[in-house]
């Protein structure tokens, strides 16, 4: 096993760059509710331990604290922020508000001796973001100052631990790397042997721990979550797994197909393909209310799911016990209380809705402290096409979010061809990894054209392009005139039904990306 490092969170937004930091320096870490019980931190591969910042002022009544039999262990605790204050605040010190919230780029003076600041100059700019200040922390020595924060940095030898009022986690601290490498190099003595591969050897040995010779089954989108996590489980126990993969009949141009081609023919995995298109289209017809389209997906989706899972587990004489999901870090930590407890659930549209307490399955999740692009790196690692690990954004709702009005087979068929139309020119661009997303918008709007000697009327296609690291906020991508010139003319010649194209240049906020 490799050395591991524990991060407990209170809370704070960024606890997930820290768990991000950590693995860039090649050491693997978890991320744990700050209330996780004793016995859980008591484990010989654990070789630090990382207590995370938080929201709450330590004296607040209810404020998030820790057993202070954390720090008994001889493992070296680096306190960040919060982590640092309710250390002071456990160890009989004094946490005060301070005049000033600090906030912001702030200078301090390192002791260069420390091994936490090895190898850097005196003077360092650090994020602070804090409202209450320590004035004293027993047993301390103060490693760094600045002059509003005289503790910036302490170490008690005592307790083996190192605390920081700054965040070295976030890019504005321009050595925070250095720092957090620093701790679990030269203070955990970390061998920094950990890689992508070793996770996935890892994560394999886990699953089989996990699930013995039980069935699991997998809700399989073709997105890069479900895809990469299909592989790994199917890495990991083989015909022991079944992904079942439900046509809602509102996929895009040949998804099916190649989702069939991909995982049951190259790669050998038990697929269980639903048609389920006549189902879903029956449930749309006549729905244009956005929210409703959503809703009947979301719930003719769970119906579906659920039906399948029951009968392969009636199939499976018993031996189905856990369902398999692609979910991310980030999923997780949104739902997951820093006082742990029973709110540690999937929230509850994620992946397959609500579906794991409803199954009565226990959960596989290989990805639940990763990020995506850890999840990307891996799918290349176990040899998935770029095509797949590559592969935009796509919503659980399909094509129908992208036909605006009323959904029928004939408007998902157009749909369907100009969409191909789009993704083809932009591949042939080059252009797939620098567009987040690009896809054709079908309009119920019918203007006037004419083709050869006829007057056509027909519906309108918007082309919708934009740049984006998230999701969370986009720019309508500056595509070359010629490339749209080219996907028009494609689309309008190629399309039967479409006589006209547009270009969406509205941007997120206040725009969305989908259209509906
Ligand atoms: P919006 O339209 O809100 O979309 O700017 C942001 C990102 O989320 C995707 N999206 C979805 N993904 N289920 C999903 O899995 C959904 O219901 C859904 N709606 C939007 C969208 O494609 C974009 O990447």
């Amino acid at each position: 096993m490799h050395d591991k490092i524990i991060i407990l969170d209170f809370g704070s937004q960024v606890t997930q760059l820290i768990a991000r930091r950590v693995r860039e320096a090649n050491v693997y870490c978890e991320i744990l509710p700050c209330s996780v019980p004793l016995a859980t931190l008591v484990d010989p591969n654990i070789k630090g331990i990382i207590l995370s910042g938080g929201p709450a002022s330590v004296y607040a009544p209810g404020a998030p604290t820790i057993d202070p039999r954390v720090y008994a262990g001889g493992v070296p605790v680096l306190g960040i922020c919060y982590g640092m204050q309710i250390t002071a605040h456990v160890g009989g010190g004094k946490v005060a508000p301070a005049d000033h919230r600090e906030f912001g780029r702030t200078e301090i003076t390192v002791d260069t001796a420390n091994p936490l600041f090895k190898g850097l100059a005196a003077k360092q700019t650090v994020w602070m973001s804090h409202g209450d200040r320590i004035e004293s922390i027993p047993g301390s020595t103060v490693i760094a100052n600045s002059s509003n924060c005289p503790l910036a940095a302490v170490t008690v030898p005592k307790l083996a631990f190192w605390g920081v009022q700054f965040h070295p986690e976030v890019a504005h601290t321009a050595n925070g790397v250095t720092m957090i490498r620093n701790f679990l190099r030269e203070i955990c003595g970390c061998t920094g042997d950990w890689r992508m591969g070793s996770f996935i050897d890892e994560e394999i040995a886990r699953i089989r721990t996990q699930v013995g010779d039980q069935r699991v089954i997998l809700g399989l989108s073709g997105g890069v979550d479900s895809s990469v996590a299909a592989v790994l489980l199917h890495k990991a126990i083989g015909p022991n797994l079944t992904c079942i993969f439900v046509n809602n009949g509102v996929l895009r141009k040949d998804e099916a197909a190649g989702v069939r081609k991909l995982f049951a023919d190259s790669i050998g995995i038990n697929l269980d393909y639903v048609d389920a298109t006549d189902r879903f289209l029956a449930k749309l017809a006549g729905l244009t209310d956005p929210e409703k389209k959503r809703k009947a997906i979301g719930y003719e989706f769970i119906a579906v799911f659920k039906e399948e899972a029951e009968r392969l587990k009636k199939n499976g004489g018993g031996h189905v016990k856990f369902l398999a999901q692609g979910t991310l870090y980030p999923d997780v930590i949104e739902s997951t209380s820093v006082h742990g407890g029973p709110t540690s659930v999937i929230k509850s549209h994620h992946n397959v809705g609500g579906l794991p307490a409803d199954l009565g399955l226990g959960l596989v999740e290989p990805f639940r402290f990763l990020f995506k692009d850890e999840v990307r790196a891996i799918g290349k690692e176990l040899g998935l096409p770029d095509s797949v690990v590559w592969r935009q954004p796509f919503p659980g709702p399909g094509l129908a979010v992208r036909i605006i009005g009323e959904v029928t087979r004939e408007r998902v068929r157009v749909l369907q061809d100009a969409d191909a139309i789009v993704r083809a020119e932009i591949a042939t661009a080059g252009l797939e990894r620098e567009i987040w997303q690009a896809f054709a918008v079908l309009l119920p709007v019918k203007s006037v054209g004419v083709m050869g000697d006829e007057r056509t009327y027909e519906d309108t296609c918007a082309l919708r392009a934009v740049t984006s690291s998230d999701g969370m906020t986009a720019d309508w991508a500056k595509l070359p005139y010629e490339l749209l010139g080219t996907i028009s003319n494609r689309i309008i010649n190629e399309v039967r039904g479409i006589n006209r194209v547009v270009y969406d240049i509205t941007s997120k906020p206040p725009g969305t990306i989908e259209w509906e």
